[in-house]
């Protein structure tokens, strides 16, 4: 792989090359080639047999892929020029195939300035309809790509917005409702970085650097063998398609080599279903506390220091961790902790009558041999310290950025019911339906909504498309979310701040503040649905039309 590849001499000098070599995976498509980590392809599966994955632990032993300005997630500016992007297949593994100049990338992480003109142009060279959705970004239909507009193979769709958002990380990935979870797992999903103001100096005042010490993380549990196939069992249809290692940017628990100094971190969970609950982990076993400093829509307004934080599927958070102090040999671990999944669908629903069948709290880890039990503690990646560095890190900027304020409802609490029944996940006991629209917002309305969550149902990481709401309380949250209360409204730090997607947890009830303030003329239709991928496409997903 890599050495004598057609694309290897287009990439530039800067890369390094034996890691190149060692990370990505080249696959030689004519012209618009895909880099992948190796990781992904069955490569060494298929060497071995590929039985025992999940008792291969490869704990450790690789380094982090760092995105670059070219391959996997590279960082790719958004300028005035539109960007082509093939949706491509190579047997399992698809990607969002872009060449810009001489630089060629899969997946690439668009980096665009907030006001800037987006235009994108999607070609379909799938064998299967696809689409686009700009998660997080405030969109109109035309532009959102919400899986009702699907294009065929072959085919083209031209997208051109405005960037409307704060400074933050959001993400794209395809939508065509049944598909999305299978064609985000083979491979289709990439970030978007915005950037503004308020992120130029936090970026000044910190010392960071995008690739350096400014880290973006992509989580995603996969499971290896088997072709690296996407085939949910009925048990994983139901309650979401766990895998049984944790990769980070593709690579499986891997090690990363840094300075004892301050680092941001900016973490998105691009997993199928599974929840993580985020700590750092010392030598000795304590933990080490980290500071919030954004959330799925940006920057907060300060950072709030933490121990730990949950992170359901979509969700992103921007933290800092000081390795400062820290001695040359010291490790720190990325870790994800135990708790409770709380999968209480009745055991009647389950199709097959094994052991995921027993009637209380479902664990994963029946439903296929290849998974990581739901809400079991496992390791996500090492830090390593290889460099000392006098004096501590630059203190934080007193003020982050600015939010806006909390616009009064303008009418009564909209109640959003999540439950289970006739088989299904069901939201006010709905599925999606497009021809109904069970949502209808007045235009330029601000809402109260309430997501209720049943006490027989599972966690719900609850998206809603095109606006960024604000969490204004948790009510008959489940005793395990109490360490991780910050007020007495029962919100956790990453209620804090701006989010398109929040996790209800059974039993629970989530109140949330959304401003439908519409920069569009006429009226739009937007989703809200579960961000659990088999849940979505199961039907956890509602029409809301606005204005
Ligand atoms: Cu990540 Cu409907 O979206
Ligand atoms: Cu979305
Ligand atoms: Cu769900």
């Amino acid at each position: 792989m890599g050495r004598g590849d057609p694309l290897s001499a287009a990439v530039t000098a800067q890369t390094n090359q034996a890691s190149r070599r060692r990370c990505l995976h080249l696959l030689a498509a004519g012209s618009a080639s895909a880099l992948l980590p190796a990781s992904w392809p069955a490569s060494r599966a298929a060497a071995q047999g590929a039985l025992d994955w999940c008792a291969s632990d490869g704990t450790f032993t690789q380094p982090l892929y760092v995105p670059g300005t070219e391959g996997w997630l590279g960082r790719l500016d958004v300028g005035p020029a539109p960007i082509a992007i093939r949706a491509s297949a190579r047997d399992e593994k698809l990607a969002f195939e872009v060449a810009a100049g001489n630089r060629t990338f899969a997946n690439p992480t668009l980096v665009a300035a907030a006001g800037a003109s987006v235009r994108v142009g999607l070609v379909n060279a799938l064998a299967e309809p696809t689409i686009v959705h700009w998660h997080g970004l405030t969109m109109d239909t035309r532009n959102d790509g919400n899986g009702e507009t699907l294009i065929a193979p072959g085919e083209r769709y031209d997208y051109a917005f405005e960037m409307r958002n704060r400074a933050g990380l959001y993400w794209y990935h395809p939508h065509p409702h049944g598909t999305t979870a299978r064609q985000i797992y083979r491979g289709l999903f990439g970030l978007i970085e915005v950037t503004d103001d308020d992120e130029r100096m936090v970026r000044k005042a910190l010392d960071l650097t995008p690739g350096s010490t400014e880290l973006t993380l992509v989580l995603q549990d996969r499971r290896v063998g088997d072709g690296d196939r996407y085939a949910p069992a009925p048990e994983d249809e139901l309650l979401g398609w766990y895998g049984c290692q944790p990769h980070v940017n593709g690579i499986l628990r891997p090690y990363h080599d840094v300075a004892a100094r301050r680092y941001r971190l900016r973490v998105l969970n691009a997993s199928n279903a599974r929840t993580y609950r985020l700590a750092f982990r010392r030598d000795d076993a304590t933990a080490l506390a980290f500071i919030l400093i954004g959330t799925d829509g940006g920057l907060l307004e300060r950072g709030l220091r933490c121990e730990q934080v949950l992170l359901s599927p979509a969700e992103r958070v921007d933290l800092l961790v000081d390795f400062a102090g820290m001695a040359k040999s010291d490790f720190v671990v990325l870790e994800s902790r135990a708790f409770d999944p709380m999968h209480a669908v009745p055991a009647t629903s389950v199709v097959r009558s094994d052991e995921t069948a027993t009637g209380h709290g479902h664990r994963a880890a029946g439903a296929a041999p290849a998974s990581l039990a739901d809400g079991s503690a496992f390791d996500v990646m090492q830090f390593r310290i290889r460099a000392t560095q006098s004096g501590s890190s630059p203190a934080l900027p007193e003020r982050l950025s600015r939010m806006p304020p909390l616009v009064a409802p303008s009418g009564d609490e909209r109640p959003l019911r999540l439950g289970f029944a006739k088989g299904q996940w069901r939201i006010n006991d709905r599925v999606y339906d497009r021809q109904a629209t069970p949502i209808e917002v007045a235009r330029d309305a601000s809402e109260t909504w309430l997501l209720r969550n049943y006490h027989t149902s599972a966690p719900h990481a609850m998206h809603l498309h095109g606006f960024q709401f604000r969490v204004l309380e948790r009510e008959t949250s489940p005793d395990q979310l109490a360490p991780l209360a910050i007020d007495a409204r029962g919100r956790l730090t990453t209620d804090l701040g701006f989010k398109d997607t929040v996790l209800v947890w059974p039993g629970e009830s989530v109140r949330i503040a959304i401003d439908f303030r519409l920069p569009y003329a006429g009226s739009q239709i937007y989703l809200l649905h579960c961000h659990n991928l088999e849940h979505e496409d199961a039907g956890m997903m509602l029409r809301v039309k606005v204005g």
